[in-house]
């Protein structure tokens, strides 16, 4: 069989769109909105907005690279939700006036269902059962993945997201939006030599909000005693900040490695692009002798690729939606 698939990405601020051929990744496009940095973080409407501007240079940008035209694609995967509604009715709608308008199937797909299958994007993939690790600027779950399309969450954050608490602590420390990057490039050239409190947080489940507390009366606290302490330390601060949020994680990460008996282990989402984070993963997988999978880069944020490899498996299985469909915030 030979499938080929367009996928549309517009759940936050990227948008983007892919072509896959047989569940094969030919094409991966995305429209970053660099708008949103002037505010601090991404602001609903602006996204919308840009999203529109966005959505038809990206598509054709998409084909174009794939070799692919309009007519060849057999249908269209896009994500529903989670994600900001404004955001995500720009793809929906642009998906169902491309599959309405050709007499093509729709496929809609979960977004964190989409981050821990970009995992078969590309070799080596995980074998079943496996741990995926999907921490993102809006969530942080472990998720027990059975099957393609079998998943269960099996543990998440009660509070804030791992990639919120980096974006936050950023903030605090009047770096730019998304800080997660800025931390991670800073962080390598520091020593976490401040150390923060760790949350106590039953079972598999996490928390960062308190982190997020600690740091901010911390900073507080030196700047009181030095208005210059953020500039002068500023690397050792954000290798602290990262060396917290990723114990928090390793930690809860094996606890379910051990619960559940399970050796593949994933990580997925905008935070398994930092890289305190990969080498901690791989570190751990050695100690506890894992088999790990850590996606490319392109791979790790939003991106329509890993909608559209959903979208395949879903294909396979004939999982098609109506016109009807309306996204969802959560
Ligand atoms: O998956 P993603 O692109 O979008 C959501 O679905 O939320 O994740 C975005 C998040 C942001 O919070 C960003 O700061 C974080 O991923 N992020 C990072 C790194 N790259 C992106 N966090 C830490 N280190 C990085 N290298
Ligand atoms: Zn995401």
């Amino acid at each position: 069989m030979n499938v080929i698939i367009l996928a549309i990405e517009s759940s936050c601020d990227d948008t983007s769109a892919a072509v896959i051929r047989n569940g094969e990744v030919l094409s991966n496009c995305i429209a970053n909105q660099e708008v949103h940095r002037q505010y601090g973080g991404v602001v609903p409407e602006v996204a919308s907005r840009a999203h529109q501007a966005n959505i038809i240079p990206v598509v054709n940008l998409a084909l174009q690279k794939a070799g692919i035209g309009k007519e060849a694609v057999q249908a269209v995967a896009f994500t529903r939700g989670p994600g900001l509604l404004g955001s995500l009715l720009v793809g929906t709608s642009f998906a169902k006036a491309f599959a309405l308008s050709r007499g093509l199937p729709l496929i809609e797909v979960n977004h964190m269902q989409a981050h821990v299958l970009a995992h078969f994007a590309e070799d080596p993939k995980p074998a079943f059962p496996f741990l995926c690790l999907t921490v993102s600027g809006g969530h942080t779950q472990i998720v027990l993945v059975r099957d393609f399309l079998d998943m269960e969450v099996i543990g998440e954050t009660l509070d804030d997201a791992a990639g919120e608490a980096f974006d936050k602590s950023g903030k605090l420390l009047g770096l730019g939006y998304p800080a997660g990057p800025l931390i991670d490039k800073f962080a390598r050239q520091g020593e976490a030599r401040f150390p923060f409190p760790e949350p106590s947080v039953p079972g598999l489940n996490f928390s960062f909000s308190g982190l997020k507390t600690s740091i901010l009366y911390f900073l507080k606290k030196e700047m009181g005693n030095d208005p210059d302490f953020i500039e002068k330390n500023l690397n050792d601060i954000c290798a602290s900040i990262q060396t917290s949020i990723i114990t928090i994680l390793m930690k809860k990460l094996r606890k379910a490695a051990r619960q559940t008996g399970i050796g593949e282990i994933a990580i997925a989402g905008g935070v398994s692009a930092n890289s305190g984070l990969r080498e901690a993963l791989e570190a751990t997988g050695k100690k506890e002798g894992w088999k790990t999978y850590i996606p490319a880069f392109q791979y790790c944020t939003d991106n329509a690729g890993m909608i559209g490899v959903a979208g395949y498996y879903k294909y396979l299985k004939s999982d098609f939606c109506g016109q009807d469909a309306i996204p969802f915030a959560r």
